[in-house]
């Protein structure tokens, strides 16, 4: 299996569109105008960003085990998992775990407990937050996500 150039710029977009649509879920896009340039003003339609985040958190479900099962069947046997690896694959599980849950959330019939809701939604925050912050800075100082075999790598 050779993961290409175009599956890592579409996992790129899918990345930044899920970004943009999450934080649609919350009222800031409105409240600072960014809503008002043309264009963008479809990031302060709620139900138009809770659809794109979904749809993106499936591709993103959908790239996750694509590469986990690459990883798994073949690539282990010519790739390292680097620390930033590891640690980009935690942050990914946790949001992706989280995310689930907030799905779960939306259905009806679903009670959870106040507080374990507030719990659900700083916790994906949080994740999204350091999963960004580590994200920009694997970029800035080319950390990758594996060593090894150069026919496995895919530039991080
Ligand atoms: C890099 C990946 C992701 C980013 C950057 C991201 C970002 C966000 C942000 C900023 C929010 C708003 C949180 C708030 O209102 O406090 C949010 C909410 C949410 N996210 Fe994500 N998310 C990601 C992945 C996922 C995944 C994988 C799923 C599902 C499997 C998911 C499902 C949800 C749901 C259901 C909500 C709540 C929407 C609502 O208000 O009903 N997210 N996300």
């Amino acid at each position: 299996m050779r993961t290409s150039k175009n599956v890592y710029y579409i996992y790129l977009l899918t990345i930044l569109f899920i970004t943009l649509s999450g934080f649609g879920q919350m009222p800031i896009f409105k409240r600072y105008y960014i809503s008002d340039i043309p264009g963008l003003g479809w990031l302060a339609i709620f139900y138009v960003t809770h659809y794109i985040h979904y749809i993106c958190a499936a591709l993103f479900v959908g790239f996750s085990a694509y590469f986990i099962t690459g990883y798994i069947m073949a690539g282990r046997k010519y790739l390292k998992l680097t620390v930033t690896g590891y640690l980009r694959g935690v942050l990914i599980s946790g949001l992706i775990a989280t995310g689930i849950l907030l799905v779960i959330r939306n259905f009806e019939g679903y009670i959870f407990s106040h507080n374990f809701i507030i719990f659900l939604d700083l916790s994906h925050l949080a994740l999204v937050m350091l999963f960004l912050f580590t994200s920009l800075y694997c970029l800035i100082f080319k950390k990758k996500w594996a060593v090894g075999s150069e026919k496995w790598i895919v530039d991080s």
